[in-house]
Parts: structure tokens; C-alpha cells; sequence
């Protein structure tokens, strides 16, 4: 058997090559978010995919007296985040390399998930789903920002691309609805979204090229795939 399925092969180049100079997702808005779904001071927290350990680090600066676990796919995260929380003297965290998709955990122990742009990573996150509700305590949420897909399914292919192009060896995404749907199958309640437009003139310039090399594959005009471009914080509560 592969230590990893081949799909994650080029995804554990990637982060195990990269600069850690990017944070995907604002550590306030998973702060704020965790705040509003009542996660309670003394929370056990993990986050999966935790890449350069900033939103993290930020999270158990906002929670001192929790407990915040950080899972990722690669050694060079870990001592990356490692040493920054060492840096910080941030002394209620630990990280560790761990594969969401063959994570088997344990049932209702973590107040909270968090996985922000992972989700684009997972072969079958319907499962992840399903392990990540059984993870949780009765309560508890899950917290994954990710972009969407739009519902006119004629503009998929071009934002399939595009997406792939922005996030390189990232390939699963849905519309906002699918992944509700999938919330609810595994059980999960209360679901909202913090909905963002996803202004591609205000991404950085790599990214920007990158977004136009697609436009102009799929022949999509510009301002119609800007005006489509929207991505979310996604929440949902498991039942007490
Ligand atoms: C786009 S980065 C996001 C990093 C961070 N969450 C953020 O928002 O800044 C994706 C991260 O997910 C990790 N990842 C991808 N697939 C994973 C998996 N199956 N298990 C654990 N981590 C994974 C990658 O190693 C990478 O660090």
C-alpha cells in the first residue's frame, strides 16, 4: 500500500517546498466565527491542514486557557509552526503530521474543527465530514473555508480550472449547496456561511495571472467570472 494515496503525492511537494509566507484565510474571521458558534474558553480545537501555523497560533492566543491540536500533512509545517509557537513562547498548542483522509478519531472530543482551504485537498470529503462529526463533542462545530462553485453549472469547468490554478493539486469543489447538503448528511445543524466575494483584482499578482490564463483558456469573459467568484467561511453545530 502507498504511504498516501497518489492524489496527495504532488500536494505534499508542494507544502513541503513552500515559502510558509502565506496565510489562506484570516486568523480574526476564524475567531470571530468560533466566538459566534459560543465555543467555550477551556475548548480542545484541532485544525487540520494547518499549513504555516498563523491561524492556529492566533487561535490559541485567543483561547488561553484551550487546548489547540494542529494536523498537517507535511514535516516542514510542523517545524515550521513548531518554531514560531516556541518564538511566541505560545505554550497551549501542539502540531503533528497526520493525513485527514486516513484520520480515524476518537468520538465527541473536540468543541471545535476547523479546516481552512483543506477541504479542495480530500478525495472523499463526505467522510471527512462524518469523522469530523464524530470527533466533535455534542455541541461542538465544524468551521472549513473554501471557494464555491457557482450554481450555473455552465461556468463549473472554467472555475474547476481556475480554482486548480490559484490552489496548485486542488481539485474538489462544490457549490454552496452541495456542501450544505453534505453537512447535513452527516448530521450536522445550524449550518451558515461568513459569504465572500472572492475579488480576483485584489488577490496577489501570481494569483491574478493565474485566474487570466483561465479566463482566457475557457473563454469566459473576464467580468463574468469575477462577478461569480465567491468562496465562504462554512459552520455548522453538531447536535447537543
Ligand atoms: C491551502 S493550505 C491552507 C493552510 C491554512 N489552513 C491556511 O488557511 O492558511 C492547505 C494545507 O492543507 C494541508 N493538507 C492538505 N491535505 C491534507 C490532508 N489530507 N491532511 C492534512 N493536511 C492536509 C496542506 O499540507 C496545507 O498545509
Amino acid at each position: 500500500m502507498p504511504a498516501q494515496p497518489d492524489h496527495q503525492a504532488p500536494v505534499i511537494a508542494f507544502y513541503s517546498a513552500w515559502d510558509g509566507q502565506r496565510t489562506y484565510v484570516n486568523p480574526r474571521t476564524v475567531i470571530k466565527t468560533l466566538r459566534q458558534r459560543r465555543i467555550p474558553p477551556q475548548a480542545r480545537i484541532l485544525d487540520i491542514g494547518f499549513g504555516n501555523g498563523e491561524i492556529a497560533l492566533a487561535v490559541a492566543q485567543a483561547y488561553p486557557q484551550g487546548r489547540i491540536e494542529g494536523m498537517d500533512l507535511t514535516e516542514r509545517n510542523v517545524k515550521l509552526a513548531q518554531n514560531k509557537a516556541a518564538q511566541r513562547g505560545v505554550g497551549n498548542i501542539t502540531f503533528r503530521m497526520g493525513n485527514a483522509e486516513r484520520w480515524r478519531p476518537a468520538a465527541g472530543v473536540y468543541h471545535a474543527v476547523i479546516l481552512m482551504q483543506v477541504m479542495q485537498f480530500i478525495a472523499e470529503p463526505d467522510a471527512l465530514l462524518q469523522r469530523v462529526f464524530r470527533a466533535l463533542r455534542p455541541g461542538g462545530a465544524i468551521l472549513f473555508a473554501t471557494p464555491f462553485l457557482p450554481p450555473d453549472a455552465a461556468l463549473h469547468a472554467f472555475f474547476l480550472d481556475a480554482y486548480a490554478r490559484v490552489i496548485p493539486n486542488s481539485f474538489q469543489y462544490r457549490t454552496e449547496d452541495a456542501w450544505y447538503a453534505g453537512l447535513f448528511d452527516a448530521g450536522f445543524e445550524r449550518i451558515y456561511t461568513a459569504k465572500a466575494h472572492w475579488e480576483p483584482a485584489a488577490q496577489p499578482p501570481d494569483w491574478q495571472a493565474r485566474y487570466r490564463r483561465a479566463t482566457a483558456a475557457h473563454g469566459v469573459d473576464y467580468e463574468t467570472a469575477r462577478r461569480h467568484t465567491w468562496g465562504g467561511l462554512i459552520s455548522a453545530r453538531k447536535p447537543e
